[in-house]
């Protein structure tokens, strides 16, 4: 269809003779992203959103990520001019998706962009099919994406393509405006973190869980094992790896974690280096073992497995910021050994003893709450360090969130399922501690990339794959 309609005011037309500005659908061609690229991405990437997109600070490192695919989208058909009369040459990139691989068969689809110049002309669709492709061939069986609640574009997109909505997931933190610090607000940008703010999807860093990438099933890496055993740890806190219980004045004993501080309600601190929060964490006594045996490993993960607020979180974790993978036994695993995994227990007991619920030295109950806090992801110590899934009992992962936050002294982040058994009903309590629910959610879909599961790459000529997409993403591989 030609409609010939001129562009907004401003964008006179540009086109030379026997170029035609058209409405309908645009056949595409689409190709692995290069660094020739980057100036027409950059171009209509930075007014997405008003300029709140995170693409073009991690556009120069998604063309080196060996953990997935950047695609570019191409005209197919020349001789065309966009909506604001500018030509549709060959080499013009007019979309942009990211294939990242979360582990070795879930994949996970973001940075979907259309320059505005394009926009409903079919593009999106067909760049999702795209990566759909390029996600079975690096052995996805499941791929994912987040969008905020409002992005009818986004879903609609899903639907076509046989995604389903899983739950709704909304944040709970101090507004973003409360914060003073810069390199938050760099963090901000990078990683879309606020649900009112970021329409869409998700932070990039690849490298983020390389260290746990390359292992066989079961084991931990050595070096995250290293690290848990005593890179970065003061004399003090290797006395307590060796077995001394933390000093009096740096647990919290029966009395629970301290009251909520208001200072850390909402402006951060300055930048805190990973070191400096794990030691926060461990001398607070939050942190569970590293050195935990197995099977206390294996008790933690079973409780977690049969949380309803875990399970009304479909299993998924925020392993970076808006990226959501299963949690499996194998990756709590790889977290406990990094010292990530912050437990709380009823009684005050907290997770330095490393005891599973119902027993041990310092757990004496079987109430509890769980934390895992990535702390080596971009932006996890330096802005707002988040906790990656929150489950158990419900009061005491409020006392949780207040003592992780109050340890650090900085806002911290989590992202709850809408309807966590854990949060039901405590707004008020969590709004009171400083942790004001986001007034959006953010909607994540999923689908399955089994062996015939269909991929619809539209009318016959509509998508043209430049290369057969194969299996190129290294940091999963075995
Ligand atoms: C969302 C976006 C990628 C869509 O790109 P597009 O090429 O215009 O989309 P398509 O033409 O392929 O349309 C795909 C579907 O979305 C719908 N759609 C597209 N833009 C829409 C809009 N602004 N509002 C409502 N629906 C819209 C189309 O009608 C179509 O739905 P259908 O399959 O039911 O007919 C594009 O608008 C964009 O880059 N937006 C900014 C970034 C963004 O939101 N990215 C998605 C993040 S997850």
């Amino acid at each position: 269809m030609t409609d010939g309609a001129a562009g907004p005011a401003g964008h006179g037309a540009g086109g030379t003779a026997g170029e035609r500005r058209t409405m309908g659908p645009l056949p595409i061609r689409v190709r692995r992203a290069a660094p020739a690229d980057t100036r027409a991405v950059l171009d209509f990437t930075r007014a997405t959103w008003d300029g709140w997109d995170y693409v073009p600070s991690v556009w120069s490192e998604w063309l080196e990520a060996t953990d997935g695919v950047l695609l570019v989208a191409l005209p197919a058909v020349p001789h065309e001019l966009d909506l604001f009369g500018r030509p549709l040459s060959a080499d013009r990139p007019v979309g942009i998706a990211r294939v990242a691989m979360l582990s070795e068969r879930e994949a996970w689809l973001e940075g979907l962009r259309v320059d505005p110049g394009v926009r409903t002309r079919g593009i999106a669709r067909l760049i999702h099919a795209a990566g759909l492709e390029w996600a079975r061939a690096q052995g996805a069986t499941r791929v994912r994406y987040a969008t905020g609640e409002d992005n009818e574009g986004s879903h609609r997109l899903g639907v076509h393509h046989g995604f389903r909505l899983l739950r709704p997931w909304r944040s709970w933190q101090p507004p973003r405006d409360e914060d003073v610090d810069e390199e938050d607000a760099g963090a901000h940008a990078i990683e879309g973190e606020t649900d009112a703010d970021a329409p869409c999807d998700a932070a990039a860093d690849q490298d983020q869980f390389a260290d746990l990438a390359d292992e066989p099933e079961g084991e931990v890496p050595e070096d995250v094992a290293a690290r848990a055993r005593g890179i970065e740890l003061s004399p003090t806190e290797r006395a307590e790896d060796e077995g001394s219980p933390p000093a009096e004045d740096e647990a919290f004993g029966d009395g629970g974690p301290p009251e909520p501080d208001e200072a850390h309600r909402g402006a951060s601190p300055p930048v805190a280096s990973p070191g400096d929060v794990r030691r926060a964490l461990r001398r607070a006594g939050l942190v569970l073992d590293p050195r935990s045996p197995e099977p206390g490993v294996d008790a933690w993960y079973r409780r977690l497995s049969d949380d309803a607020t875990f399970l009304s979180g479909d299993r998924l974790y925020e392993t970076r910021s808006w990226a959501f993978q299963e949690l499996t036994r194998e990756r709590f695993g790889a977290h406990v050994r990094a010292g990530e995994v912050l437990v709380l227990q009823a009684g005050g007991a907290t997770g330095a003893g490393g005891a599973p619920p119902g027993g041990g030295a310092r757990g004496t109950g079987d109430r509890w709450a769980l934390f895992v806090m990535p702390l080596s992801m971009p932006g996890s110590t330096g802005g707002r360090p988040w906790a990656a899934v929150a489950a158990g009992d419900g009061e005491l992962l409020l006392r949780l969130a207040i003592a992780a936050r109050d340890a650090l002294g900085r806002p911290i982040r989590l992202r709850l399922p809408d309807d966590a058994p854990a949060v039901q009903g405590r707004a008020e309590a969590w709004i009171a501690a400083g942790f004001p629910p986001a007034p959006e959610t953010l909607h994540l879909f999923e689908r399955s990339l089994e062996q015939g599961a269909p991929i619809d790459a539209g009318a016959p000529g509509a998508l043209t794959l430049e290369e057969p997409p194969r299996r190129v993403a290294a940091a999963y591989r075995r």
